[in-house]
């Protein structure tokens, strides 16, 4: 009896024991990720359940505290981490530990068609994320650029898929190798931001595979995005962020995805669609019948206390609940809890350093007569710099992309660092534009009133103009509604404040004008032929003087190339041209109103377009200057025909014939010389940048397969590559075809 009581009780210690000490599965790290996230759904309840998959602050969800599973804490944006705010309020927590990099808007670093610029890029922003203890950063946008119109082009990477997309995948892993997550945004369709809560895209599948999701696909499957944030506006009658088609069929279906899909801030309308639709977490629902603000009842959230009774009458089951709290805990064990996150950092000299180096690769030369540029102390003394944007802090403003950045270095201050001594440098304001330097709170301190009419600015700027050897003129947009901001589209293409009348008097006071455009989307430029020199400057962050003086003063030598074609006028784009833009009244399901925006262009986005009906634009896709110059030589192809069918090297080599080293893009585009359906002239399907000394040839070459050769049938539900004739077609530009070479497909 005695030897059987001790061995009973030598096991139960043993088995205590190893309880005790025995990690829980869920927070084992030795343990696969589905293993602990399985063993997490397990001990959870009902209520816990419903509580991790929605938000408990403005920027935060709750997590199991019982369990110890973490909180999700996200943050803006695409460009920098957005400051503190209020525990339940759009407005400034008044922090004084959040100030960070403000890197470039996302259109320059598609400028660079460098993916090791989006690594670098990836890699910063998510160091400064990971150093605030953010778990998910909201960003990238990777919307295409439909319209140049659309407010926040310039959180995204341009109009074409490919580019997006390849641009997209290195930064989603920069990022990530943080144990951040990205957020790609937002998914899909959202192409413009007026009526952003109420657009109805009427897009056809061919037009949706093609063109609108490659980039959100390249992101997901091959970024390894660990969640996406759905749009506001509908697709197909059904809002983007919880929408069937886009969520389960394409993204959590075809694509196989298995990150988290948050909401839109206020995306949200209803528990049901929510619920079935495919959307995993829900942030910033304005909930009906309750105040907004401190008092917003997260518990009534449409996936709280709704989504809770309705499991509790039988109208839900848990089917649903569980993989939304799967995809949950998946996020969270990537981030907030793994203990192999590096701990990231702020403000560093390396954050500066790359903020300054992708703003210098991305700013773009569109134009040089004369060789205007760079500015040469030997036959240049005196410099009229005259314009807003030359003094203009834009790293506050547009949006949720709003920072409160650390420093921002203007034009004019990054010239006088950089000219000082060389140069006689005067400022002319030449118009005012937007004066307010403030956005939820942050203050820019610049006081930029000037009470001087605009015939008096027109005339002071004339006269410093005719009195210097050369004119720097900084002007485009800012961040202010109807430019380039959140929330609100542009009213045209032509730029604000009088500035084209501006520039044509200042052209005819000196032919030395450089303009200097700064914007995120495309302007129309009447003046650019009688301007000898044009550079397409982005909104830079912190280093934006430091970067447009590195190439104004050929430090760098500029090598930038445009993500988007500079339409002369808005019938040059097909979305006013056919398309319906801002579309026509309709109602949803529910009755509401809506508007239906058919996207009557199809895949003819772009430079699609202007191919297809021989446009003129004012300068073209892919289209960038250097201060040197480039020679193609011919592209040859190598045929490899594989089981799974053929594939194809294309070649080229590429010259460098000028006098100083350079980089250059090449790009290559493919046309399907006869095919079943009416397809582009040509479409990006490979770009490779390299650096070149004077005199020195390399040979870039790409590889094609039948999949970049195919367009998507509607029909069949998939992509096909016909047999056939193709052609390779190098170019420098969408409109500067260097080379050519056929190839046929069996
Ligand atoms: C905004 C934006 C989204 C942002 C979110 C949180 O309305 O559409 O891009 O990340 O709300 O600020």
């Amino acid at each position: 009896m005695k030897l059987t009581r001790v061995l009973a009780t030598t096991l139960a210690l043993c088995s205590a024991a190893l309880s005790f000490s025995a990690t829980p599965v869920y927070l084992d790290e030795s343990k696969t990720l589905e293993e602990r996230v399985e063993d997490a759904l397990s001990r959870m309840t009902l209520e816990e359940k419903i509580g991790i998959i929605h938000a408990q602050s403005k920027f935060s969800a709750p997590g199991v505290p019982r369990l110890g599973i973490s909180e999700i804490w996200c943050t803006d944006g695409p460009m920098g981490v957005r400051p503190e705010v209020l525990w339940d309020e759009w407005e400034q927590a008044q922090w004084t530990n959040d100030s960070c990099t403000a890197f470039p808007s996302l259109t320059c670093l598609a400028a660079t068609w460098d993916p090791e610029m989006a690594a670098l890029y990836g890699k910063s922003i998510g160091e400064e994320a990971r150093f605030r203890n953010k778990a998910v950063i909201l960003g990238p946008g990777v919307n295409i650029y439909r319209t140049p119109l659309c407010g926040r082009n310039f959180e995204y990477m341009g109009e074409d898929p490919y580019l997006s997309g390849k641009m997209a995948i290195d930064y989603v892993k920069g990022v990530q190798g943080n144990g951040v997550a990205v957020c790609v945004k937002h998914f899909a369709l959202n192409n413009n931001e007026i009526n952003r809560h109420t657009s109805n895209p009427i897009v056809d599948d061919r037009t949706l595979y093609e063109i609108y999701l490659p980039a959100f696909k390249a992101a997901a499957i091959d970024g390894g995005a660990w969640s996406f944030m759905g749009g506001y506006n509908l697709f197909r009658g059904e809002h983007a962020s919880y929408n069937p088609i886009l969520m389960n069929d394409i993204l959590k279906g075809e694509w196989n995805w298995d990150g988290a899909v948050i909401s839109d801030w206020g995306a949200v309308h209803d528990t049901e669609t929510a619920v079935t639709g495919g959307l995993d977490m829900e942030f910033g629902s304005w909930t009906n019948g309750l105040t907004n603000g401190v008092s917003n009842a997260y518990d009534n959230y449409w996936l709280a206390n709704p989504y809770l009774n309705g499991i509790k009458e039988g109208k839900f089951s848990e089917k649903e609940l569980d993989d939304k709290v799967r995809r949950v805990l998946r996020l969270t064990f990537r981030t907030a809890m793994n203990r192999n996150r590096p701990w990231g950092s702020m403000g560093s000299d390396e954050h500066r350093d790359a903020c300054r180096k992708i703003g210098a690769e991305g700013i773009v030369l569109l134009k040089n007569q004369g060789n205007l540029l760079p500015l040469d102390p030997a036959k240049v003394k005196k410099i009229a710099v005259i314009g807003e944007n030359a003094i203009k802090m834009m790293t506050v403003g547009g949006g949720s992309s709003s920072l409160k950045a650390r420093y921002e270095v203007t034009p004019l201050e990054g010239l006088k660092r950089r000219f000082g001594k060389d140069f006689d440098i005067v400022y002319e304001r030449g118009y005012v534009g937007d004066t307010l330097g403030e956005y939820n709170g942050v203050k820019t301190n610049q006081d930029l009133r000037d009470f001087r009419t605009v015939e008096q600015l027109t005339s002071d700027a004339v006269k410093a103009a005719k009195e210097a050897d050369i004119v720097l003129y900084f002007g485009g947009l800012n961040k202010s509604d109807h430019q380039d901001a959140e929330d609100s589209d542009r009213l045209s293409m032509v730029l604000p404040y009088g500035q084209d009348e501006l520039i044509e008097a200042i052209c005819k006071a000196n032919k030395n004008t450089v303009v200097v455009n700064i914007s995120g989307t495309g302007v129309a430029m009447p003046w650019a032929d009688k301007v000898q020199a044009i550079l397409q400057a982005w909104y830079l962050g912190n280093e934006t003087g430091n970067a447009i003086a590195d190439v104004l003063s050929g430090d760098v030598n500029p090598s930038g190339k445009l993500p988007y074609t500079y339409y002369a006028d808005l019938m040059q784009c097909g979305a006013h041209k056919l398309g319906e833009y801002p579309g026509t009244p309709a109602k949803d399901k529910f009755g509401n109103d809506i508007f239906d925006i058919p996207y009557n262009e199809g895949i003819y986005v772009g430079y699609r377009f202007i191919d297809k009906n021989n446009l003129k634009p004012t300068f073209p896709f892919g289209h960038g200057l250097s201060y040197t110059t480039f020679k193609y030589g011919k592209a040859t192809v190598d045929k490899t025909e594989g089981v799974k069918g053929d594939s194809f090297t294309v070649s080229v080599p590429v010259t460098n014939t000028g006098n100083r080293e350079g980089k250059e893009t090449v790009e290559l585009f493919i046309s399907d010389l006869k095919s079943s359906v009416d397809r582009p002239v040509k479409e990006l399907k490979g770009f490779s940048k390299v650096s070149l000394a004077p005199g020195e040839t390399k040979t870039v070459t790409f590889s094609v397969n039948e999949y970049d050769l195919s367009f998507f049938d509607a029909d069949k539900h998939e992509w096909v590559c016909e047999p056939g004739d193709f052609e390779a077609l190098i170019g420098a530009s969408s409109a500067d075809i260097r080379s050519k070479v056929k190839f046929s497909v069996r």
